[in-house]
């Protein structure tokens, strides 16, 4: 049903294959609103979390879903690891991968280092986010998100707002919803607009007006200063006059337009707090309660391999 034995990219995945793992996410959304969210599908396996880049919702999402399925969770953190005493990252992979783990969740500050540990061990691998290449789960969990509030995602009109530059969620995301059908715009300084974005088949804004003109969702996104080196905006304050996605901007879109942001928010730069927290558009704490529903199907979906080569469930 699902070919492939791990998750690195949404640009590995078929249309069909994006729908499945968003049917199969259902289940899951409705069990986590149960008092009891226990599953024992996934006990006996180890998944360890590996995480070379900080994190709190993605990496506590992850722990969530493979403890809900019954899995046993470990975390690594790169602060304490043998990273910071010079291990290479082929050594670390090595490792982890003979201490038989059976699935193996990896967020790292490299674009294609995601890739390379996946190439070097036995089970399946899901990417956390690899630099500034993909973010998978995160696209799965917004496409889960816009579909669960509008009912649909073919043919809607999507805006990514900010720094498309530096973002694997906004790249994630286009391949998502692109692919299932939705018209992407993206929306950013010249400077922090990907060179030959085009070629991703959405529409380039440097205008955010224009770029809100009928669009039924407004996706924001974090400046990360993180991974700039020089100046790529004139003052926060700027920006925010910009492209910050404030009460009175926000009020020139249609009344159903919605508002996402992936978290972490600058608050008061991207997006406003008064926006931020509007009750009946925002749906940034929905997209936190996809993201546990949607690694759980990942988890489920990509383990069901090794479930069955031993024969037992
Ligand atoms: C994003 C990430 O780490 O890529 N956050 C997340 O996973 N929720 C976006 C960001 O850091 O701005």
């Amino acid at each position: 049903m699902f070919p492939h034995r791990d998750l690195l990219a949404i640009s590995a995945l078929a249309p069909h294959e994006i729908l499945f793992l968003l049917d199969e996410a259902e289940q899951w959304v409705k069990f986590n609103r149960l008092s009891q969210k226990h599953d024992d599908r996934l006990a006996g396996l180890t998944i360890i979390n590996a995480f070379f880049e900080n994190s709190t919702r993605t990496l506590v999402s992850f722990e969530i879903a493979g403890k809900r399925l019954g899995a046993d969770v470990v975390n690594m953190h790169a602060g304490q690891s043998s990273i910071k005493k010079g291990e290479t990252l082929i050594d670390t992979a090595m490792t982890l991968n003979a201490m038989h783990a059976d699935a193996i969740v990896i967020r790292h500050g490299s674009s294609g280092a995601v890739q390379l540990i996946a190439d070097k061990v036995d089970c399946p691998v899901l990417n956390a986010g690899d630099g500034q290449h993909e973010h998978p789960t995160q696209g799965l969990l917004d496409a889960l998100t816009i579909r669960s509030a509008k009912g649909r995602i073919d043919g809607l009109s999507i805006v990514i707002c900010g720094d498309v530059l530096h973002s694997r969620v906004a790249r994630s995301n286009i391949l998502c919803l692109t692919s299932l059908g939705a018209r992407v715009r993206v929306c950013a300084p010249p400077a922090l607009m990907p060179l030959g974005i085009e070629e991703m088949k959405v529409e380039a804004f440097h205008d955010f007006d224009k770029a809100l003109d009928g669009v039924d969702v407004v996706m924001m996104l974090r400046l990360q200063n993180e991974r700039m080196q020089g100046q790529f905006i004139p003052s926060p304050r700027e920006y925010r006059h910009l492209y910050g996605l404030t009460e009175e901007r926000l009020a020139r879109t249609r009344p159903d337009t919605l508002v996402m942001h992936p978290g972490p928010m600058n608050r008061g730069i991207e997006i406003d707090s008064n926006v931020a927290d509007l009750v009946d558009r925002s749906l940034i704490t929905r997209q936190v309660e996809m993201g546990v529903a949607i690694r759980m199907a990942c988890l489920d979906v990509l383990t069901r391999g090794v479930r069955q080569v031993e024969g037992w469930q």
